[in-house]
């Protein structure tokens, strides 16, 4: 499904859609709602394709179509390596400069429901709890809105597993260190970006914050006594770690090899602009987590909660939530730990290697997937 209602942009999404060889694309303007959108299924062969519904200001509707596809890309590796019966989806809606109306919601559920649930939609970037549960009044193919006892907003399982991903990415490059001493730069003070502050901060790091929200930047240092930094000011900034909490793309190939890091761990999606800069980070011994590694605990937490208001647990319907979730976002320590000792067995870059086992996963449907509580 590939829709030509974007100005001029027709060629340009189906190259982009040719080379990303996705199962579905989804790119729609409703004149009536005024909702323009994009969802994006790259593979449902895991299962349904899970993944946020983003709203982002974009420059151009290509911009949107090409987010939309990494997006979704990277979420097939996510879901895969984090051993959840999903496979991997996404969607963008284009912001006009105005909050999102209900009717668009109520469409942008209807457009979910056409695609019969091969998309499973759940916070990201933009949209909270409540624009979620608007769509949810139309649609049932959403999670994420809290309906559980463990369920609602991602993002503060998302910060743990990025907090464990960071700490054992520590571990791995210092040598056994732990995080107490070390200066690790976040950007980006949002769901997510705070509350990993909290986490770091109780582990005794040193934080440098940036945002382009000063109200943030000031709670954070008031709350964790972080260093405040200028959006630019982080990135020359020395550090031990830095944690990308903001948008996708921040480490091309320039500041790759300008950067005065050890290590590169943090929520955001898609944070390497290209593969080459994996390999720059690897030639300068800057360690890289890859992001769709340890920022996989708000989608295993969606999941869960999917699959118990969907029925999916029927085999063991008293399993307990918080360890079934639990056990898997603790997880991420392991899943890094293999991935990186097998890149450095193989003088390859931890991207590289990652995106190989999500791969491997795929091709061969999961292998021994289950969910069956832990
Ligand atoms: P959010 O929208 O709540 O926070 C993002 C923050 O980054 C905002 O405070 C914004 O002002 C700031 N920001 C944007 N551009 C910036 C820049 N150039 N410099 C400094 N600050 C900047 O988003 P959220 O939910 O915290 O997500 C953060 C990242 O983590 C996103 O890339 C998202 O896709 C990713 N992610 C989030 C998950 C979740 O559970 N919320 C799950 C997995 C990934």
């Amino acid at each position: 499904m590939l829709g030509h209602d974007f100005e001029g942009s027709a060629g340009h999404i189906e190259d982009t859609a040719r080379e990303f060889e996705h199962e579905e694309l989804l790119v729609r303007h409703d004149p009536v709602s005024g909702l323009r959108a994009a969802i994006a299924v790259h593979s449902t062969v895991l299962g349904p394709a899970a993944g946020g519904c983003r709203r982002w200001q974009y420059a151009h509707t290509g911009d949107a179509v090409t987010d939309v596809l990494r997006l979704s890309q990277a979420m097939t590796y996510k879901n895969a390596l984090a051993r959840i019966p999903f496979g991997g989806g996404k969607s963008v809606i284009l912001g006009d400069g105005n909050p999102v109306t209900v009717r668009q919601l109520h469409t942008f559920a209807r457009w979910l429901n056409e695609l019969g649930g091969s998309y499973i939609a759940a916070e990201d970037v933009g949209m909270g709890v409540q624009e979620l549960r608007q769509i949810a009044s139309k649609s049932g193919y959403v999670s994420g809105l809290g309906n559980t006892t463990i369920g609602g907003d991602p993002s503060p399982k998302t910060a743990y597993g990025v907090f464990v991903g960071i700490r054992t990415a520590v571990d791995l490059q210092f040598a056994g260190a732990t995080l107490r001493g070390l200066r690790v730069g976040v950007q980006g003070l949002g769901n997510v970006g705070m509350r990993l502050c909290h986490w770091l901060a109780r582990a005794g790091a040193r934080l440098y914050v940036t945002d382009l929200d000063c109200k943030r930047v000031e709670q954070a240092v008031q709350k964790y006594g972080a260093l405040p930094c200028s959006p630019d000011g982080l990135l020359t900034q020395s550090m031990d770690v830095f944690a990308p909490c903001a948008m996708g793309g921040i480490v091309d190939e320039e500041l790759a090899a300008a950067m005065d890091v050890h290590v590169i761990a943090g929520a955001a999606n898609n944070q390497l602009a290209g593969p080459s800069v994996g390999e720059i980070l690897k030639d300068r011994d800057v360690l890289f987590a890859p992001d769709f590694v340890i920022n996989a605990g708000g989608v295993i937490s969606v999941a869960h909660e999917y699959l118990t208001v969907r029925g999916g647990f029927a085999e063991t319907p008293d399993h307990d939530s918080e360890q079934w979730v639990g056990s898997r976002v603790d997880g991420i320590a392991d899943r890094l730990r293999s991935i990186i000792s097998d890149a450095r067995l193989q003088n390859l870059d931890p991207q590289a290697v990652a995106i190989a086992r999500a791969v491997a996963l795929v091709e061969n449907g999961g292998g021994s997937l289950h969910y069956q509580a832990a």
